[in-house]
Protein backbone atom coordinates (compact mmCIF):
# COMPACT_ATOMS: atom_id res chain seq x y z
CA UNK A 1 0.00 0.00 0.00
CA UNK A 2 1.43 3.44 -0.97
CA UNK A 3 0.00 5.43 1.61
CA UNK A 4 1.94 4.53 5.06
CA UNK A 5 0.99 5.61 8.42
CA UNK A 6 3.83 7.53 9.15
CA UNK A 7 3.96 6.58 12.74
CA UNK A 8 0.86 6.97 13.81
CA UNK A 9 -1.56 4.11 15.09
CA UNK A 10 -3.78 3.47 12.81
CA UNK A 11 -4.80 5.82 9.77
CA UNK A 12 -8.20 7.34 11.04
CA UNK A 13 -5.07 9.47 13.59
CA UNK A 14 -3.27 10.24 10.49
CA UNK A 15 -5.91 11.72 8.91
CA UNK A 16 -7.22 13.75 11.64
CA UNK A 17 -3.79 15.11 12.23
CA UNK A 18 -3.62 15.73 8.08
CA UNK A 19 -6.81 18.10 8.43
CA UNK A 20 -4.85 21.49 8.77
CA UNK A 21 -3.07 20.53 5.27
CA UNK A 22 -5.93 19.25 3.90
CA UNK A 23 -7.85 22.31 4.37
CA UNK A 24 -4.98 24.16 2.86
CA UNK A 25 -4.76 21.73 -0.31
CA UNK A 26 -8.08 22.55 -0.65
CA UNK A 27 -8.10 25.90 -0.65
CA UNK A 28 -4.89 26.43 -3.19
CA UNK A 29 -5.52 27.63 -6.31
CA UNK A 30 -9.40 28.50 -5.18
CA UNK A 31 -8.84 31.97 -3.83
CA UNK A 32 -7.24 34.82 -4.82
CA UNK A 33 -6.44 38.19 -2.17
CA UNK A 34 -9.65 38.14 -0.32
CA UNK A 35 -12.24 36.62 -3.30
CA UNK A 36 -13.01 32.94 -4.59
CA UNK A 37 -12.11 31.85 -7.81
CA UNK A 38 -15.68 31.22 -9.23
CA UNK A 39 -13.90 29.62 -12.50
CA UNK A 40 -13.14 27.05 -9.36
CA UNK A 41 -15.80 25.55 -10.46
CA UNK A 42 -15.43 25.18 -14.07
CA UNK A 43 -15.14 27.76 -17.24
CA UNK A 44 -18.96 27.63 -17.20
CA UNK A 45 -19.70 27.88 -13.25
CA UNK A 46 -20.64 31.71 -13.84
CA UNK A 47 -23.27 31.70 -16.27
CA UNK A 48 -24.20 27.97 -14.61
CA UNK A 49 -24.68 29.92 -11.09
CA UNK A 50 -26.31 33.42 -12.66
CA UNK A 51 -29.76 30.64 -13.07
CA UNK A 52 -29.87 28.75 -9.99
CA UNK A 53 -32.91 29.49 -8.39
CA UNK A 54 -32.85 26.96 -5.43
CA UNK A 55 -30.07 24.06 -4.31
CA UNK A 56 -30.42 20.66 -3.89
CA UNK A 57 -27.88 18.70 -2.22
CA UNK A 58 -27.89 14.62 -2.09
CA UNK A 59 -25.38 12.63 -0.44
CA UNK A 60 -24.68 9.57 1.89
CA UNK A 61 -23.15 9.27 5.60
CA UNK A 62 -20.59 11.73 6.58
CA UNK A 63 -21.06 13.76 3.02
CA UNK A 64 -24.47 13.96 4.05
CA UNK A 65 -24.08 15.89 7.27
CA UNK A 66 -21.52 18.20 5.49
CA UNK A 67 -24.46 19.02 3.09
CA UNK A 68 -26.79 19.87 5.73
CA UNK A 69 -24.56 22.35 7.61
CA UNK A 70 -24.31 23.74 4.18
CA UNK A 71 -28.12 23.69 3.83
CA UNK A 72 -27.76 26.07 7.13
CA UNK A 73 -25.46 28.45 5.35
CA UNK A 74 -27.23 28.74 2.04
CA UNK A 75 -30.18 29.75 3.61
CA UNK A 76 -29.26 32.19 6.34
CA UNK A 77 -26.20 33.83 4.71
CA UNK A 78 -27.54 34.14 1.40
CA UNK A 79 -31.20 33.75 1.53
CA UNK A 80 -30.97 30.67 -1.33
CA UNK A 81 -33.41 27.98 -0.86
CA UNK A 82 -31.60 24.33 -0.57
CA UNK A 83 -32.72 21.25 0.61
CA UNK A 84 -30.33 18.48 1.97
CA UNK A 85 -31.50 14.81 1.56
CA UNK A 86 -29.72 11.70 2.33
CA UNK A 87 -29.33 9.56 -1.80
CA UNK A 88 -31.04 6.46 -0.87
CA UNK A 89 -34.62 8.73 0.22
CA UNK A 90 -34.35 10.99 -2.45
CA UNK A 91 -34.02 8.38 -5.94
CA UNK A 92 -37.39 6.16 -4.05
CA UNK A 93 -39.84 9.34 -2.75
CA UNK A 94 -40.35 10.52 -5.96
CA UNK A 95 -39.47 13.92 -5.06
CA UNK A 96 -40.67 17.17 -7.22
CA UNK A 97 -37.77 18.75 -9.31
CA UNK A 98 -38.46 22.21 -9.91
CA UNK A 99 -36.55 23.58 -12.71
CA UNK A 100 -33.07 25.98 -12.16
CA UNK A 101 -32.20 24.12 -9.12
CA UNK A 102 -28.67 23.31 -8.57
CA UNK A 103 -27.95 19.80 -7.86
CA UNK A 104 -24.92 19.27 -5.25
CA UNK A 105 -23.78 15.75 -5.16
CA UNK A 106 -21.41 14.76 -2.01
CA UNK A 107 -18.72 11.92 -2.05
CA UNK A 108 -15.69 11.48 -0.91
CA UNK A 109 -15.54 8.44 -3.27
CA UNK A 110 -17.54 9.36 -6.15
CA UNK A 111 -18.57 5.63 -6.16
CA UNK A 112 -21.55 5.51 -3.76
CA UNK A 113 -24.24 3.69 -5.63
CA UNK A 114 -26.69 5.29 -4.24
CA UNK A 115 -25.27 9.05 -4.33
CA UNK A 116 -24.66 7.68 -8.83
CA UNK A 117 -28.32 6.46 -8.86
CA UNK A 118 -29.85 9.48 -7.52
CA UNK A 119 -27.57 12.02 -10.35
CA UNK A 120 -28.88 9.58 -12.96
CA UNK A 121 -32.27 9.91 -11.58
CA UNK A 122 -31.88 13.88 -12.08
CA UNK A 123 -30.53 13.50 -15.55
CA UNK A 124 -33.32 11.22 -16.92
CA UNK A 125 -35.82 13.53 -15.54
CA UNK A 126 -34.08 16.99 -16.73
CA UNK A 127 -33.92 15.21 -20.47
CA UNK A 128 -37.67 14.43 -20.33
CA UNK A 129 -38.74 17.60 -18.91
CA UNK A 130 -36.36 19.70 -20.15
CA UNK A 131 -35.43 21.14 -16.97
CA UNK A 132 -32.51 23.69 -16.38
CA UNK A 133 -31.17 21.06 -13.07
CA UNK A 134 -26.97 21.51 -13.45
CA UNK A 135 -25.30 19.10 -11.62
CA UNK A 136 -22.20 19.76 -9.49
CA UNK A 137 -19.81 17.01 -7.92
CA UNK A 138 -18.15 17.69 -4.87
CA UNK A 139 -15.90 14.59 -4.78
CA UNK A 140 -12.75 13.20 -2.99
CA UNK A 141 -11.18 11.31 -6.51
CA UNK A 142 -10.51 12.74 -9.54
CA UNK A 143 -12.17 10.66 -12.75
CA UNK A 144 -14.50 8.84 -10.34
CA UNK A 145 -17.88 7.78 -11.14
CA UNK A 146 -19.43 10.73 -10.11
CA UNK A 147 -16.98 13.68 -11.33
CA UNK A 148 -17.42 12.01 -15.03
CA UNK A 149 -21.21 12.42 -14.51
CA UNK A 150 -21.07 15.87 -13.62
CA UNK A 151 -21.66 19.22 -15.36
CA UNK A 152 -19.03 21.07 -13.07
CA UNK A 153 -16.57 19.50 -10.15
CA UNK A 154 -14.94 20.69 -7.36
CA UNK A 155 -12.40 18.34 -6.17
CA UNK A 156 -11.29 18.25 -2.25
CA UNK A 157 -7.82 17.88 -1.94
CA UNK A 158 -8.04 16.03 1.41
CA UNK A 159 -5.70 13.19 -0.02
CA UNK A 160 -6.33 9.61 0.28
CA UNK A 161 -8.56 8.46 3.08
CA UNK A 162 -8.00 4.87 4.28
CA UNK A 163 -9.81 4.81 7.70
CA UNK A 164 -13.55 3.95 7.14
CA UNK A 165 -14.64 6.69 9.37
CA UNK A 166 -14.26 9.85 7.26
CA UNK A 167 -12.27 12.83 8.84
CA UNK A 168 -10.20 15.09 6.39
CA UNK A 169 -12.95 14.30 3.78
CA UNK A 170 -15.74 15.69 5.81
CA UNK A 171 -13.54 18.45 6.56
CA UNK A 172 -12.89 19.62 3.16
CA UNK A 173 -16.08 18.99 1.66
CA UNK A 174 -17.10 21.91 4.33
CA UNK A 175 -14.29 24.08 3.33
CA UNK A 176 -15.66 23.70 -0.74
CA UNK A 177 -19.36 23.96 0.44
CA UNK A 178 -18.19 27.45 1.40
CA UNK A 179 -16.71 27.97 -1.23
CA UNK A 180 -19.46 27.10 -3.00
CA UNK A 181 -21.56 29.55 -0.72
CA UNK A 182 -19.32 32.37 -1.81
CA UNK A 183 -19.61 31.63 -5.53
CA UNK A 184 -23.31 31.58 -5.18
CA UNK A 185 -23.32 34.90 -3.56
CA UNK A 186 -21.12 36.62 -5.60
CA UNK A 187 -22.27 35.87 -8.76
CA UNK A 188 -25.89 36.61 -7.71
CA UNK A 189 -25.25 39.45 -5.76
CA UNK A 190 -26.33 37.85 -2.26
CA UNK A 191 -23.19 38.52 -0.66
CA UNK A 192 -21.27 41.91 0.10
CA UNK A 193 -17.68 42.44 -0.96
CA UNK A 194 -17.00 42.92 2.36
CA UNK A 195 -18.51 39.77 3.89
CA UNK A 196 -17.17 37.63 0.84
CA UNK A 197 -13.49 39.30 2.27
CA UNK A 198 -14.78 38.09 5.92
CA UNK A 199 -15.59 34.43 4.97
CA UNK A 200 -12.47 34.18 2.75
CA UNK A 201 -10.06 35.48 5.88
CA UNK A 202 -12.26 32.94 8.67
CA UNK A 203 -11.41 30.26 5.56
CA UNK A 204 -7.58 31.26 5.67
CA UNK A 205 -7.34 31.01 9.49
CA UNK A 206 -8.95 27.77 9.30
CA UNK A 207 -5.73 25.50 9.18
CA UNK A 208 -4.53 27.25 12.28
CA UNK A 209 -7.91 27.03 14.08
CA UNK A 210 -7.98 23.22 13.38
CA UNK A 211 -4.44 23.27 14.77
CA UNK A 212 -5.48 25.01 17.85
CA UNK A 213 -8.53 22.24 18.49
CA UNK A 214 -6.11 19.08 18.08
CA UNK A 215 -4.09 20.93 20.53
CA UNK A 216 -6.85 19.42 23.66
CA UNK A 217 -6.36 15.90 22.43
CA UNK A 218 -4.80 14.99 25.75
CA UNK A 219 -7.82 15.85 27.49
CA UNK A 220 -10.26 14.25 24.86
CA UNK A 221 -8.29 10.90 25.71
CA UNK A 222 -8.75 11.10 29.16
CA UNK A 223 -12.62 12.03 28.91
CA UNK A 224 -12.88 8.49 26.47
CA UNK A 225 -12.45 6.62 29.73
CA UNK A 226 -16.10 7.78 30.43
CA UNK A 227 -17.75 6.27 27.48
CA UNK A 228 -15.47 2.45 27.65
CA UNK A 229 -18.49 0.55 29.48
CA UNK A 230 -21.22 2.86 28.73
CA UNK A 231 -24.03 1.26 25.65
CA UNK A 232 -25.34 4.45 25.11
CA UNK A 233 -24.64 8.59 23.91
CA UNK A 234 -26.30 11.54 23.38
CA UNK A 235 -25.08 14.40 21.11
CA UNK A 236 -26.87 17.90 20.97
CA UNK A 237 -26.07 20.58 18.73
CA UNK A 238 -28.59 23.56 17.44
CA UNK A 239 -28.06 25.23 14.13
CA UNK A 240 -25.30 24.47 11.97
CA UNK A 241 -24.17 22.41 15.33
CA UNK A 242 -26.82 20.18 14.79
CA UNK A 243 -24.81 18.60 11.76
CA UNK A 244 -22.08 18.09 13.95
CA UNK A 245 -23.50 16.80 16.79
CA UNK A 246 -25.03 14.04 13.78
CA UNK A 247 -21.80 13.50 12.49
CA UNK A 248 -19.83 13.27 15.75
CA UNK A 249 -22.89 10.46 16.66
CA UNK A 250 -22.48 8.82 13.74
CA UNK A 251 -18.41 8.53 14.42
CA UNK A 252 -18.62 7.16 17.77
CA UNK A 253 -21.15 4.33 16.90
CA UNK A 254 -19.16 3.17 13.86
CA UNK A 255 -15.83 2.55 15.31
CA UNK A 256 -16.65 2.32 19.15
CA UNK A 257 -20.42 0.08 18.81
CA UNK A 258 -21.87 2.43 21.70
CA UNK A 259 -24.87 3.45 20.27
CA UNK A 260 -25.39 7.27 20.26
CA UNK A 261 -28.08 9.43 18.89
CA UNK A 262 -28.10 13.18 17.68
CA UNK A 263 -30.40 15.47 18.68
CA UNK A 264 -31.09 19.40 18.07
CA UNK A 265 -31.05 20.10 21.87
CA UNK A 266 -34.89 22.53 21.46
CA UNK A 267 -36.32 19.00 21.00
CA UNK A 268 -34.56 17.47 24.11
CA UNK A 269 -37.83 17.78 26.11
CA UNK A 270 -39.95 16.02 23.07
CA UNK A 271 -38.40 12.53 24.45
CA UNK A 272 -34.30 11.97 25.34
CA UNK A 273 -34.64 14.14 28.25
CA UNK A 274 -36.41 10.74 29.76
CA UNK A 275 -33.22 8.62 28.92
CA UNK A 276 -30.67 11.55 30.96
CA UNK A 277 -29.09 10.07 33.66
CA UNK A 278 -25.50 9.39 35.11
CA UNK A 279 -25.25 6.42 32.65
CA UNK A 280 -25.97 8.45 29.89
CA UNK A 281 -22.50 10.54 28.76
CA UNK A 282 -24.23 13.47 26.91
CA UNK A 283 -21.57 15.56 24.40
CA UNK A 284 -22.94 19.01 23.41
CA UNK A 285 -21.55 21.38 20.63
CA UNK A 286 -21.68 25.23 22.02
CA UNK A 287 -19.99 27.82 19.67
CA UNK A 288 -20.10 31.65 21.34
CA UNK A 289 -23.50 32.71 18.71
CA UNK A 290 -26.79 33.82 19.18
CA UNK A 291 -28.33 30.42 20.43
CA UNK A 292 -26.15 30.22 22.74
CA UNK A 293 -28.12 31.10 25.99
CA UNK A 294 -31.24 28.61 24.92
CA UNK A 295 -28.46 25.70 24.15
CA UNK A 296 -27.53 26.45 27.71
CA UNK A 297 -30.70 26.60 29.16
CA UNK A 298 -31.03 23.12 27.68
CA UNK A 299 -27.92 21.85 29.48
CA UNK A 300 -29.84 23.26 32.34
CA UNK A 301 -32.41 20.56 31.47
CA UNK A 302 -29.75 17.85 31.54
CA UNK A 303 -27.53 19.01 34.67
CA UNK A 304 -30.61 19.16 36.99
CA UNK A 305 -31.10 15.32 35.61
CA UNK A 306 -27.49 14.21 36.77
CA UNK A 307 -26.57 13.92 33.44
CA UNK A 308 -22.47 13.96 32.73
CA UNK A 309 -22.06 16.22 30.45
CA UNK A 310 -19.16 16.80 27.97
CA UNK A 311 -18.95 20.14 26.29
CA UNK A 312 -17.11 21.50 23.04
CA UNK A 313 -17.11 24.85 23.45
CA UNK A 314 -15.72 28.24 22.47
CA UNK A 315 -14.15 29.65 24.96
CA UNK A 316 -16.28 32.80 24.51
CA UNK A 317 -19.32 31.05 25.55
CA UNK A 318 -17.98 31.17 29.33
CA UNK A 319 -19.30 27.81 30.32
CA UNK A 320 -17.07 26.55 32.62
CA UNK A 321 -16.34 22.73 33.96
CA UNK A 322 -17.34 21.76 37.58
CA UNK A 323 -18.22 18.94 39.22
CA UNK A 324 -20.12 16.01 36.44
CA UNK A 325 -19.52 18.96 33.62
CA UNK A 326 -16.37 19.46 31.67
CA UNK A 327 -15.40 21.89 29.19
CA UNK A 328 -13.05 21.42 26.38
CA UNK A 329 -12.29 24.72 25.04
CA UNK A 330 -11.32 24.11 21.45
CA UNK A 331 -12.21 26.91 19.64
CA UNK A 332 -11.55 30.82 20.26
CA UNK A 333 -12.07 33.55 17.08
CA UNK A 334 -14.37 31.45 14.97
CA UNK A 335 -17.33 32.62 12.53
CA UNK A 336 -20.23 31.15 11.07
CA UNK A 337 -18.21 29.01 8.36
CA UNK A 338 -14.61 27.98 11.07
CA UNK A 339 -16.96 27.33 14.02
CA UNK A 340 -18.77 23.98 13.07
CA UNK A 341 -15.78 23.06 10.89
CA UNK A 342 -13.50 23.69 13.82
CA UNK A 343 -15.74 22.33 16.55
CA UNK A 344 -16.13 18.80 14.85
CA UNK A 345 -12.56 18.29 15.63
CA UNK A 346 -12.71 17.21 19.38
CA UNK A 347 -15.66 14.75 18.58
CA UNK A 348 -13.40 12.70 16.19
CA UNK A 349 -10.64 12.86 18.74
CA UNK A 350 -13.24 11.13 21.35
CA UNK A 351 -14.39 8.94 18.85
CA UNK A 352 -11.13 7.73 18.13
CA UNK A 353 -9.94 7.02 21.98
CA UNK A 354 -13.08 5.65 22.93
CA UNK A 355 -12.60 3.06 20.28
CA UNK A 356 -8.74 2.64 21.26
CA UNK A 357 -9.84 2.49 25.02
CA UNK A 358 -12.67 -1.04 23.59
CA UNK A 359 -9.99 -2.27 21.28
CA UNK A 360 -12.18 -2.42 18.40
CA UNK A 361 -10.33 -2.22 14.72
CA UNK A 362 -10.93 1.70 14.17
CA UNK A 363 -10.20 1.77 10.91
CA UNK A 364 -11.77 -0.98 9.45
CA UNK A 365 -15.40 -0.95 11.82
CA UNK A 366 -17.04 -4.70 11.25
CA UNK A 367 -19.96 -4.48 8.97
CA UNK A 368 -19.33 -1.31 7.01
CA UNK A 369 -17.29 -0.31 4.17
CA UNK A 370 -15.06 2.45 3.08
CA UNK A 371 -17.17 2.65 0.12
CA UNK A 372 -20.61 1.21 -0.73
CA UNK A 373 -20.78 0.73 -4.05
CA UNK A 374 -24.04 -1.82 -3.83
CA UNK A 375 -27.34 -0.46 -3.20
C1 LIG B 1 -19.69 4.80 3.75
C2 LIG B 1 -18.46 5.26 4.49
C3 LIG B 1 -18.70 6.65 5.08
C4 LIG B 1 -19.12 7.61 4.00
C5 LIG B 1 -20.33 7.10 3.20
C6 LIG B 1 -20.54 7.93 1.95
O1 LIG B 1 -20.73 4.59 4.64
O2 LIG B 1 -18.13 4.34 5.50
O3 LIG B 1 -17.51 7.13 5.69
O4 LIG B 1 -19.46 8.86 4.59
O5 LIG B 1 -20.09 5.77 2.77
O6 LIG B 1 -19.44 7.75 1.11
P1 LIG B 1 -18.98 8.77 0.02
O7 LIG B 1 -17.74 8.17 -0.59
O8 LIG B 1 -20.11 8.86 -0.97
O9 LIG B 1 -18.73 10.08 0.68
Amino acid sequence: CAVELDGHRHFMHKEIHEQPQAVSDTLEGRIAGDQVLVEAFGPEARSVFAEVERVQIVACGTSYHAGLTARYWLEDILRLPCGAEVASEFRYRNPVLQDNTLFVFISQSGETADTLAAMEQVRAERDSQGLNLPMLAICNVPESSLTRGADLTLLTHAGPEIGVASTKAFTTQLVALALLLVSLGKVQQRLSPEREARIVAGLKKLPRLIEGALVHEPQLEALARIFVDKHNALFLGRGTHYPIAMEGALKLKEISYIHAEAYPAGELKHGPLALVDENLPIVAVAPADDLLEKLKSNLQEVRARGGRMIIIADERAGIASEPGLEVVPAATHVGRITAPITLNIPLQLLAYHVAVLRGTDVDRPRNLAKSVTVE
